[in-house]
């Protein structure tokens, strides 16, 4: 950024100008002054030693200096400074989005190892307090990361629906989230709940009737695979970039507890390296 297109800064080099051009004009009014003026006017009465002083207004320049200044200073506190342009926080601000789009640009083609690696730092220090070194979870306080849904999650969420993962707006990252919107509760019940929470929370392995009742019921939005059709509902299989993201964005709040959201603090390659260390903790 040119640093005139700060208008602070056009206002600071005017004000120089200004009085540069007023010390040099007023300096030469009052050598000449000096030179061939000679005083006259009415003397006030008071004299000290025979030394008095002129009645005389205040200057006009002065005058108009003076009320100007007033009129400035109230411009400069409530429109100039600080609330509409130069501010500490909107250049902390910028500062820092200028340090994300660097980082962003520096790992705009990061390979698997590149984000295994940043995952993992990531991980360790901002999602393992909760969900444990080994990401297991920590005794059920915190999702446990090596496995994709736990059957308590799938009865849950088959009893009360599911809502707060995905909005239907584009976000920051321009991503959509679930085109599906919301699931509603109650789609099934009884031993065809658990059969399906079974089989899903299993890895889609090894329940008859759950598979049976996934493809009859959830396959229409989830997939016959399970993995979300591309975004249309989430992938129940694996952790893909968009359930992190939308978990990283919204937070959560299930039956094993509350997430907090990480809105803002991942840049989009940071969530993608977390999102990659997490997959390969199940491979
Ligand atoms: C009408 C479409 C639809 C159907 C049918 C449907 N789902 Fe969903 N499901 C969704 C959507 C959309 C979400 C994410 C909504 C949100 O939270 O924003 C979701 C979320 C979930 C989640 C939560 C995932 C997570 O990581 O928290 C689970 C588990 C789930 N569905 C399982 C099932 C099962 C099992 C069935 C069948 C009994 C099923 N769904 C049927 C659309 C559907
Ligand atoms: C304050 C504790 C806490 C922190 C910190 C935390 N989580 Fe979580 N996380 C949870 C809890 C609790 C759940 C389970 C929510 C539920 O009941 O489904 C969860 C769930 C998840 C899920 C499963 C979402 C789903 O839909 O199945 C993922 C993925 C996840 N966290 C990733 C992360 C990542 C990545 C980080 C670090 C950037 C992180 N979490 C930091 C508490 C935390």
């Amino acid at each position: 950024m040119n640093w005139l297109s700060d208008n602070v800064n056009q206002l600071a080099l005017l004000g120089a100008a200004v009085i540069l051009i007023l010390t040099i004009g007023v300096a030469a009014k009052y050598f000449k002054a000096i030179k061939e003026g000679k005083s006259e006017g009415e003397l006030k009465k008071e004299n000290w030693d025979g030394i008095g002083e002129y009645k005389n207004n205040s200057p006009i320049g002065w005058s108009l200096a003076f009320v100007g200044t007033i009129i400035w200073g109230v411009w400069y506190w409530f429109v100039g400074y600080p609330l509409n342009a130069y501010s500490q926080i909107g250049e902390y601000n910028k500062e820092v989005a200028n340090h994300a789009a660097k980082f962003e640009s520096k790992w705009k083609n990061p390979t698997k190892d590149d984000l295994l690696g940043m995952g993992e730092g990531i991980y360790l220090v901002q999602c393992s307090s909760c969900h444990g070194i080994d990401a297991t979870g920590i005794e059920g306080k915190a999702q446990d990361l090596t496995k994709r849904v736990l059957k308590k999650t799938v009865l849950a969420v088959i009893k009360n629906g599911s809502a707060a993962l995905g909005d239907k707006v584009m976000d920051g990252v321009g991503r959509f989230g679930y085109q599906m919107g919301e699931m509603p509760p109650g789609l099934v019940s009884g031993a065809d709940a658990e059969a399906v929470a079974e089989y899903v929370s299993n890895g889609f392995k090894g329940n008859e009737k759950g598979a049976q009742v996934f493809a009859t019921v959830c396959a229409s939005c989830h997939g016959a695979d399970g993995r979300g059709m591309n975004g249309m509902a989430p992938n129940l299989r694996e952790y893909d970039d968009k359930i992190i993201h939308a978990v990283l964005e919204h937070g959560k709040e299930g039956v094993i507890g509350k997430m907090p959201s990480f809105k803002g603090r991942l840049t989009a390659v940071q969530q993608k390296a977390v999102a990659t260390y997490i997959r390969s903790l199940s491979e």
